[in-house]
C-alpha cells in the first residue's frame, strides 16, 4: 500500500474532513498535527495520514511499532466548542468505542473489546491504540491520533509485540483496504463527537458490553497515586469506576494493571 492508494478526494467526499496530507514517511502523524495547529493552520478537521511512521507516539512514554499494512493516521480539528469541560477525558474511550463500533461493520467474526482508557482488543492482543492531545493556544485544538493494525502482522514481530498485539489479518485472516477502514472510522468519530457534546452519547451502554476489565481487579497508577479495586466498567465522562476496599472511586486518568480476574 503507498501512499498514493490514499484518495484524497474520496475521503473528502465520504467524510466531514476539510483538508488531507497523505505523506509517505513521517516521524509521528500526531507530532505533525501539533506543528500544524501550532502555525494556526485553521482548514479543520485536517487528516494526516502516513504509509510508513518512524517514531509513533502511545501513551506516557510508549511507542507505537507500524509496519507495512497498518493504518496510522491523526485528526486535527477544533477543541468543541459546546463541549462539556470533561470532554479530552472523555474523548479517549469515545474514539475507541467509534474505532470498535466501525471495525463491526465489516463482519470480521472477531468480537472488539475495550480496555480503558483507549485500547481496541482481539482476545487479551491489542489491535488499536489511540493518542489524544491538545494544544493551549487562543483556539485550542485537539489531535486524535489512532493506529489500527490492520493488514501488517505480528507473526515475525519481536518479542514482546509478538505475544501481546495481533492485526486483522491475523486475527480474521482477511485483508482490508486502509482506506475503506479510515472512512468507516472517521465517519464513527464525528459522528460520536457530535453525539456527545450535544450530550446524546450513552458512553456507559455502549461502552460496558465490551469491557475488558468488568469484573477484574485492577490497579489504577497515575503518578505517585494508585488505586486497586474490582472493575465495574466505565461511567458517563469516561471514567473508570472500580469498588475498592473502601467504597466507590472513580479514576479519570491513569495506567491499569490487571491484577486478578473474579468472575
Ligand atoms: C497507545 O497505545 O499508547 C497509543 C498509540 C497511538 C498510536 C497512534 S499511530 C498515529 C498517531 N501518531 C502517533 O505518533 N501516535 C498515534
Amino acid at each position: 500500500m503507498t501512499a498514493a492508494a490514499f484518495d484524497a478526494s474520496r475521503i473528502l467526499a465520504a467524510t466531514r474532513v476539510q483538508h488531507v496530507e497523505c505523506h509517505q514517511e513521517l516521524a509521528s502523524t500526531n507530532d505533525r498535527a501539533i506543528e500544524l495547529a501550532r502555525r494556526g493552520e485553521s482548514c479543520l478537521p485536517l487528516l494526516i495520514l502516513t504509509q510508513r511512521q518512524t517514531r509513533g507516539r502511545g501513551r506516557g512514554d510508549h511507542h507505537w511499532w507500524s509496519d507495512q499494512g497498518s493504518l496510522t493516521f491523526s485528526l486535527l480539528l477544533d477543541m468543541p466548542q459546546t463541549a462539556p469541560g470533561n470532554l479530552v477525558s472523555a474523548v479517549s474511550p469515545i474514539t475507541a468505542v467509534a474505532v470498535a463500533e466501525a471495525l463491526d461493520t465489516f463482519s470480521l467474526g472477531v468480537e472488539f473489546r475495550l480496555k480503558w482508557p483507549n485500547d481496541v482488543y482481539v482476545g487479551s492482543r491489542k489491535l488499536s491504540g489511540i493518542l489524544i492531545e491538545s494544544t493551549a493556544q487562543r483556539a485550542p485544538r485537539l489531535v486524535i491520533g489512532i493506529g489500527i493494525n490492520v493488514n501488517n502482522s505480528f507473526r515475525d514481530a519481536p518479542e514482546p509485540l509478538y505475544q501481546q498485539a495481533t492485526s486483522l489479518a491475523d486475527s480474521c485472516g482477511r485483508t482490508i483496504p486502509l482506506q475503506d477502514v479510515l472512512i468507516s472510522v472517521l465517519g464513527n468519530l464525528h459522528d460520536a463527537l457530535q453525539e456527545f457534546s450535544g450530550g446524546q452519547f450513552g458512553l456507559p451502554a455502549r461502552w460496558n458490553p465490551r469491557c475488558l476489565l468488568s469484573g477484574k481487579t485492577v490497579r489504577v497508577s497515575a503518578g505517585k497515586h494508585s488505586v486497586e479495586g474490582l472493575c465495574h466498567g466505565i461511567e458517563a465522562s469516561g471514567g473508570l469506576l472500580l469498588v475498592t476496599a473502601t467504597g466507590p472511586a472513580v479514576c479519570m486518568n491513569g495506567t491499569v494493571e490487571i491484577l486478578a480476574r473474579v468472575s
